[in-house]
């Protein structure tokens, strides 16, 4: 971005805050354009906002294509590091080029056209992205879903988007045990209502899946003698991809990324942010079913022509606690981006960080944590052991970049412990109280954006205008509602302090405890129930139940907690991390009947609290409090 090369970061928001239609206009000359953009914002349709609308354009093109034909096409594109297979493969970004148009033209041969919705359910492995490119090749519109994920999880999300086609692995690896998915898929598909047209399955070595004959094709065989693909350009607010989070409730929330607005938001964060160079190698450890495998395993590295890697492990234990200091010393990773939980799993193992020294580091300029709040101690671990900026970053999947970072590619600001740093430009956030009044310096509110939202964030929900309006439009007019709570300090730092919403995040994991209280509450002996997250030192936040048995169940209490347990596990997944309940015999609630989960948390963590006022009868504290402690909480 040439013009804003040498601005600091004050000067920068500044520009954007007085032209923020030149600011995107420019941001947009690093995407090549089948048909240019005139303008940036259209906001004809407010609050549905859409960004470079009158511009055609195509995304695999830009993250794909273009670097082939600009001469990168010898650079690895993708390098696929597996700890739990033992393997390392590269794929040049002509290999890319071409194994994406093949699958591409497969899907076109069966019929996939510009608009089609294409569920992806694979596990971490190159193929997953080939899928994702080929998808938006055609002008199709992906939805990846989580490999942690339960059959009806994947269900619900199949009815929502109603796929022409799913393309799916026979199996993801986890340490010591291997996920068969296609009899979750199997599974799927049969709760579903709405059936995909047709399968495609990449058969894995570890475990090959039985196909079902006329639906199911091999991911070889299907791409046999078909016709290459081109790539197909859309309109620059079409969708990209539609990526389900969680919400209060149990139906996710199908978030939309447009075309244009992703890939110029995207490339900027690349420069601006963490602050590599094209060609440098950029690793963020995550997985392509969430927001930051979609924007920084495959999106963000490749729309900027980095390597990015696609690593299969975990932080710990694929084998040990050094695996991260492996990968950033074989592949010499220039920016390596984690969740704090993953720091945390890495500190607890080699606390004196012995590990590291093992391996040359000299590549690595910064490391970025985000997903749940970096606390301040995994922040200066990492910082003295690593010797390179630590940056805690917020964002969301709904804007699919951060909302607040420390902005390496424009100036090092000074870090402040606890802190996210500052807004990024197309981002004024402001704390706002119940009446939507705008807070002072340090008040505690909730955290809104005034509208229009940047180029890159959501547009809406899939088929679901009124919720859209509802969940983030509607408590503040005029705002953006993010479901955070914190405050803004005097030099302009925020400082993410909880959820709004019934939103935990576990291990970086963003669920819904409304969602597990559904589970639970279909249990046939559970006539009431709660779930709220607790902190736990590891994942950050861990979900517990709480369970009212209706009258006449005089089985052993264990025994229904062992099968809400298992029900959590098959309904939602095990990334759910649901493993603790108690039974009670009443939950607290207010005189008006709702039941009051923060201070039942507040009890959990052994933290003060104060006795709402509307409280129905203190004594149930209690007992919950008793409850809690029979599984080692509220100490
Ligand atoms: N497919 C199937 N199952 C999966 C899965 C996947 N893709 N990912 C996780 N799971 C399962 C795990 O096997 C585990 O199952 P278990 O109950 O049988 O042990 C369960 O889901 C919980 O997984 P996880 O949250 O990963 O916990 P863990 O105890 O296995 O590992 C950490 C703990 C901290 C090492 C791990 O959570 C981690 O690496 N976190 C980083 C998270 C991250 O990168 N988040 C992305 C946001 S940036
Ligand atoms: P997700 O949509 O899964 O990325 O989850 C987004 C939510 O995770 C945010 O709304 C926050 O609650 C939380 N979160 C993400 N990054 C941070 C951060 N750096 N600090 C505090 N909370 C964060």
């Amino acid at each position: 971005m040439t013009d804003q090369s040498d601005t600091r970061y004050h000067d920068l928001m500044q520009y954007w805050r007085d032209n923020p239609e030149a600011y995107w206009m420019e941001a947009a000359e690093y995407i090549d354009w089948d048909v240019k953009p005139t303008h940036a914002l259209d906001d004809s349709d407010a609050p549905f906002y859409r960004w470079f609308s009158d511009a055609q354009t195509n995304t695999c093109f830009n993250a794909v294509d273009r670097h082939v034909r600009d001469g990168r096409g010898d650079q690895v594109a993708i390098i696929h590091d597996s700890p739990i297979t033992g393997t390392q493969s590269k794929i040049t970004y002509a290999e890319l080029q071409d194994k994406v148009a093949k699958l591409a033209g497969a899907l076109a041969a069966k019929g996939v056209t510009k608009g089609d919705r294409v569920i992806i359910y694979m596990p971490m492995v190159p193929e997953a992205l080939v899928a994702m490119l080929a998808v938006v090749r055609l002008g199709a519109i992906h939805s990846v879903v989580f490999g942690g994920f339960a059959a009806n999880e994947l269900a619900v999300r199949i009815d929502d988007c109603a796929p022409k086609a799913i393309i799916a692995a026979s199996c993801g690896l986890e340490p010591g045990r291997t996920v068969a998915y296609k009899p979750l898929l199997d599974g799927a598909i049969e709760i579903a209502e709405h059936k995909p047209e047709f399968t495609v399955i990449l058969q894995r070595e570890q475990l090959e899946a039985d196909l079902i004959d006329g639906r199911d094709y091999d991911w070889n065989a299907v791409q046999d003698g078909v016709t290459p693909a081109e790539c197909v350009p859309v309109e620059g607010s079409h969708p990209c991809y539609i990526l389900y989070t969680s919400g209060t409730t149990g139906a996710p929330k199908g978030v939309i990324r447009s075309t244009a607005g992703h890939m110029v938001s995207l490339y900027w964060t690349m420069e601006k942010i963490y602050a590599v160079k094209p060609g440098e190698v950029f690793w963020a450890a995550s997985d392509v079913g969430w927001v930051v495998g979609h924007s920084y395993i495959c999106y963000g590295p490749l729309l900027h022509g980095n390597t990015t890697i696609v690593f299969e492990g975990k932080p710990v234990g694929t084998p040990d606690a050094g695996t991260f200091w492996r990968v950033i010393e074989e592949h010499k990773v220039a920016s390596f981006f984690t969740a704090p939980t993953a720091i945390r799993a890495v500190k607890r193992e080699d606390p004196a960080g012995k590990l590291i020294k093992d391996y040359d580091l000299s590549h690595l300029r910064a490391l970025f944590l985000a997903g749940e709040r970096a606390d301040p101690d995994t922040i200066q671990w990492a910082f003295d052991h690593l010797k390179v900026p630590v940056v805690d970053h917020w964002w969301q999947t709904e804007t699919g970049f951060a909302i607040a970072a420390n902005p390496l590619g424009v100036e090092e600001i000074p870090v402040k412990l606890g802190s996210p740093s500052v807004p990024m430009p197309g981002y004024d956030v402001q704390i706002l109280d119940e009446g939507g009044n705008e807070m002072g310096p340090n008040e505690l509110g909730a955290i809104a954006i005034k509208l229009p939202l940047p180029p890159g964030t959501l547009p809406g929900l899939w088929n679901a205008d009124d919720r859209f309006r509802k969940s983030y439009l509607t408590t503040f007019p005029g705002y953006y509602e993010t479901g955070d709570a914190g405050m803004i300090d005097e030099d302009g730092y925020l400082y993410i302090m909880a959820r709004t919403d019934d939103v935990i995040n576990v291990a970086g994991h963003r669920l819904s405890t409304g969602g597990m209280e559904e589970v639970l509450a279909g249990h046939p002996d559970v006539a009431e129930c709660a779930v709220i997250g607790v902190t736990d030192e590891l994942k950050g936040q861990l979900p517990v139940g709480f369970l009212c048995l209706n009258a006449g169940v005089n089985r052993p209490h264990d025994e229904v907690v062992t099968e809400v347990v298992k029900l959590v596990r098959e309904k939602i997944g095990p990334v759910a991390a649901f493993k603790l309940a108690v039974v009670v015999d009443r939950l607290p609630k207010t005189r008006s009947g709702k039941i009051l989960r923060a201070t039942m948390v507040k009890i959990a963590d052994g933290a003060d609290f104060k006795m709402p006022a509307t409280i129905d009868d203190p004594a149930i504290l209690d007992e919950i409090r008793d409850a809690l402690k029979t599984i080692g909480y509220a100490a």
